[in-house]
């Protein structure tokens, strides 16, 4: 069942039994395999399974692809039903933050609240604000404000859809690290759940920003996987000081590439390291054709 505002989100809630355990798992559509095993894990986890489909305008700076970025709706309740999810919930811009604003789609137009680009031209709405330390670096480096807009948002539909489990993808792993602490600081009663992340047989992390891509440019991309495949084949091998470890990843850089950034932290807490050890991971950001991939790999588990 599709559903476009929170009041008919909210009676639906209501008709479930108390009992039910409900699972949510927010994405922003243009659903691909990655969303679908998390739609998976979701049906083998809890009776009752949300997504929600919403392109969270107060997550992207003035200069990114808010208004390019995919939207298939229709399709994508489709994918939804063969998955058998019970809700999908596809609220507009001014259903979710108000404004002036009142179609949902292609040709939304942004509430007044953010009419600028993200919050730091804001000064209308309740922000919740993840912590400097997980936020000053990696994707929150670039994208000043970026989790800012994504814990409002997640947060929000925590309270609207009052799931028992949340799923959220590895490729995202800064992502769910912040909204792991926001679940605690704020005392959100909410299980979250990482599931792995799905890539094509080439390697590539699957992404709804490959769409953007061309064929040579997924060839490419494959630069990514490689250069965090090689350095946790060289910690196999026995190589653990991060900086050898990241100077692996130079002969693979050649001047198509716009490295944004190539960390190696602890896989928890995101602090940094001088030595790699099983709690690690390696995460990696890179511009191919001007578009923003990530993709991330735990140097101590088997994947
Ligand atoms: O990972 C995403 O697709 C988004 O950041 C999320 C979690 C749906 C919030 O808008």
């Amino acid at each position: 069942m599709l559903v476009h505002t929170i009041k008919e989100l909210r009676e639906l809630r209501k008709s479930w039994d108390g009992n039910l355990t409900v699972g949510i798992v927010p994405t922003m559509g243009a659903l691909h395999e990655g969303h679908l095993s998390l739609i998976k894990k979701a049906k083998a986890t809890c009776d009752k399974v949300v997504v929600s489909v919403f392109v969270n305008p107060i997550q992207f700076g003035p200069s990114e692809d808010f208004d390019k970025y995919p939207r298939t709706l229709e399709k994508d309740v489709e994918l939804c039903k063969s998955a058998g999810v019970d809700v999908v919930f596809a609220p507009s811009p001014s259903e979710m933050y108000g404004g002036k604003c009142e179609s949902a789609g292609s040709n939304e137009s942004k509430p007044d609240a953010y009419e600028e680009g993200n919050r730091l031209s804001n000064d209308t709405l309740t922000y919740v604000c993840p912590p400097f330390f997980y936020v000053n670096k990696l994707c929150g480096k670039s994208r000043v404000g970026h989790f800012d807009g994504v814990c409002t948002v997640v947060l929000k539909l925590f309270n609207i859809v009052q799931p028992d489990f949340g799923f959220f993808g590895q490729k995202d792993a800064q992502q769910v690290i912040v909204i792991k602490k926001m679940v605690h600081d704020l005392n959100v009663p909410i299980k979250i759940i990482q599931c792995p992340i799905v890539r094509e047989d080439s390697g590539l992390a699957l992404s709804s920003r490959n769409k953007y891509l061309t064929e040579q440019g997924k060839q490419d991309a494959l630069v990514l996987s490689r250069i965090l495949n090689n350095i946790k084949a060289c910690f196999k091998r026995g190589i653990n000081d991060v900086s050898a470890l990241k100077e692996t990843a130079y002969a693979y850089l050649t001047d198509k590439y716009d490295l944004e950034y190539l960390e190696i932290l602890d896989k928890n807490t995101l602090e940094e390291k001088e030595k790699a050890d099983k709690d690690t991971i390696a995460l990696i950001a890179c511009r191919v054709e001007g578009v923003r991939l990530i993709d991330n790999i735990y140097l101590g588990e088997e994947e």
